[in-house]
């Protein structure tokens, strides 16, 4: 397991569109044990494969809360391989979603608040799921990574412009200290 180095915007490979994969073997299993520990180290609560500059259709998600046990949250990690999403509800709903490669920047997307949503697990099982809340958001926000999306794409042009003039006085600042 290595902890590998997270892409940022504008780098364009965020802009790729990842390719599916077509088999669970060592080298996919050991690209997800890399993303996990890359999400924690970060931390982050989901990674697609492409934010560590690996264009294939692989996505971990693990929402480390609310239970804490003995100080420290309880990880139930997930990894999605070819993750669609196959029906999401009319109903949108606001969440504050960031990004770690947007890092420290924050805003509301609305997005459907239930999707059923469609992957291979890695034992190579099809799985589906109903899913609303945070995982739903999170896997939303990591499929559109897949394709090549990020969710300012998902902003209006004013907020879209706010956010990435907030990133760029947050990178002026950390470059000085
Ligand atoms: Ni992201």
């Amino acid at each position: 397991m290595a902890v590998r180095e997270i892409i940022e915007v504008p780098d364009p490979r965020l802009r790729e569109k990842s390719a599916p994969v077509d088999a669970i073997d060592d080298e996919v299993r050991s690209l997800v044990s890399d993303m996990f520990e890359t999400m924690y180290a970060a931390p982050g609560i989901g990674l697609a494969a492409i934010q560590v500059a690996e264009p294939r259709r692989v996505v971990v998600i693990d929402l480390q809360d609310p239970e804490v046990e003995g100080g420290e949250p309880v990880r139930r990690p997930r990894a999605f391989i070819n993750p669609e999403i196959v029906w999401a509800s009319d109903r949108t709903v606001p969440y504050n979603e960031g990004c770690l490669s947007i890092p420290e920047q924050y805003a509301e997307v609305d997005r459907p608040d239930r999707v059923r949503a469609r992957w291979t697990d890695l034992e190579g099982q099809v799985r589906e799921e109903e899913m609303d809340g945070l995982l739903c958001v999170c896997l939303q926000h990591e499929i559109d990574h897949l394709d090549g999306v990020l969710f300012t794409d998902r902003l209006s042009r004013l907020k879209r412009e706010m956010v990435m003039k907030k990133l760029a006085k947050y990178r002026a600042a950390n470059k000085a200290a």
